[in-house]
């Protein structure tokens, strides 16, 4: 079973992901890791805090010579911003946070959970997504994700090839496949600033080269696509989570929404072994297994919930209406979102595989994968 863990506060020394269950004998790189995280800390929007973290992991065990080893690997970003012993308490409650709810909760402060609700954990999220990456690069597995919509304004991707997209996508200060439309919603984001506001959008991620029956249909918490929506949920600031066609299948008849079935038996070879869908409205899930197709996975974010313009809370101690407080925050933060969600998607894919091809390296995964689709080809 692959799966992980993280730790660590928002001010404290360092975040730290403990990922269990990974294979032996894959290829790990840093950089690619480093280069998630850069991408994390990027996106037109962001605050102050990004200028002083420049991320980077530090892998502290279970890879030896650029190879993992099979043991737990733990993977550290040590917070530059590191100075919790010194920051004091909040006394105003922020809407949208987990201040009130949290200081009740465990009796205690608002910053003893401001601190750990934070997206800055995200970073150990996406490190954790990055190596889960290296294992799906063996299969030929590659997940996507990009900002579909910011503030309202929907964005209407450019056609082209992953690569092509690639391309578009890092070229982008708002991680968007248009770069036609980068200056309206960047002049919105300004706008919204100016006015001590926030924003929020929706981000989709796409997984290629995904093979058949991934997740199972079995039991209700080893479905593939309940696992996604948990772990793309979980995301701060997430607060829905579609599958292909999502809340507009609901919309549709019946016709309009399923994924007719056809054979080509020149495509035998391919992930989707010859079973084209014209249409792939399920996102490449039915009955909680991947169905050979793309999955399709979105994510609604809701907008920064610290405002400069704070809204109306009370005081902790005398319990009288006042503004609430103000920590150094985003105006928008969904480029960011768009990488975090790529991650942790990728990271449920490669448990997934793990779970249905799993073994203690690489090479046995590998066979067992042939054999599948050796089988399977013959079904
Ligand atoms: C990439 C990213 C950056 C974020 N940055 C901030 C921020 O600067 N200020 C803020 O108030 N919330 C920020 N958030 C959102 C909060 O972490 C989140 O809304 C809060 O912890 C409450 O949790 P919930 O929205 O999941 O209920 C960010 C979220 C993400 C995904």
């Amino acid at each position: 079973m692959l799966r992980y863990w993280t730790a660590g506060e928002s001010h404290g020394k360092a975040l730290w992901a403990l990922v269990d269950g990974f294979p032996a004998g894959v290829t790990i790189e840093t950089e690619s890791i480093d280069a998630e995280l850069r991408r994390r800390q990027g996106g037109y929007g962001r605050g102050g805090r990004q200028r002083i973290e420049t991320d980077a992991v530090e892998i502290k065990s279970g890879v030896w010579q650029e190879h993992s080893l099979g043991s737990p690997i733990a993977l550290e970003v040590v917070n530059r911003d590191s100075k919790l012993e010194r920051l004091g308490d909040l006394e105003r409650p922020r809407p949208g946070h987990g201040d009130l709810t949290g200081a009740i909760k465990y009796l205690g402060s608002i910053r003893g959970v401001l601190e750990r609700a934070s997206a800055r954990e995200t970073a150990v999220r996406v490190a954790a997504g990055a190596l889960a990456k290296q294992l799906l690069r063996e299969f030929g597995i590659t997940a996507f994700g990009y900002t579909a919509e910011l503030g309202g304004i929907r964005v209407e991707p450019r056609p082209g090839t992953l690569d092509e997209q690639r391309v578009l996508r890092d070229a982008s200060e708002l991680y968007t496949l248009n770069p036609a439309q980068d200056d309206e919603i960047k002049a919105l984001i300004d706008e919204c600033g100016k006015d001590g506001d926030t924003l929020g959008g929706v981000v989709e991620v796409r997984v290629e080269g995904v093979p058949f029956g991934l997740g199972t249909h079995a039991q209700w918490d080893r479905k593939l696509d309940g696992r996604l929506a948990q772990a793309v949920m979980a995301v701060q600031a997430i607060k829905g989570v579609e599958i292909g066609l999502g809340f507009e299948a609901a919309r549709r008849h019946g016709s309009q929404v399923h994924d007719p079935i056809q054979f080509e038996e020149q495509r035998r070879e391919s992930p989707d072994l010859g079973y084209v869908r014209p249409t792939n409205n399920a996102g490449g899930l039915e009955a909680g297994m991947t169905n050979g197709q793309p999955i399709v996975i979105r994510a609604a974010k809701k907008p920064i919930s610290t405002l400069r313009k704070p809204l109306d809370s009370i005081n902790l101690a005398t319990k009288q209406a006042e503004a609430a407080s103000y920590e150094r925050s985003d105006v928008c933060a969904v480029p960011a979102a768009s990488v975090i969600v790529e991650n942790v998607v990728a990271f449920e894919i490669a448990a997934a595989l793990v779970d249905k091809f799993g073994g203690d390296s690489l090479a046995e995964m590998q066979a067992r994968w042939q054999l599948f689709l050796s089988l399977a080809r013959q079904r």
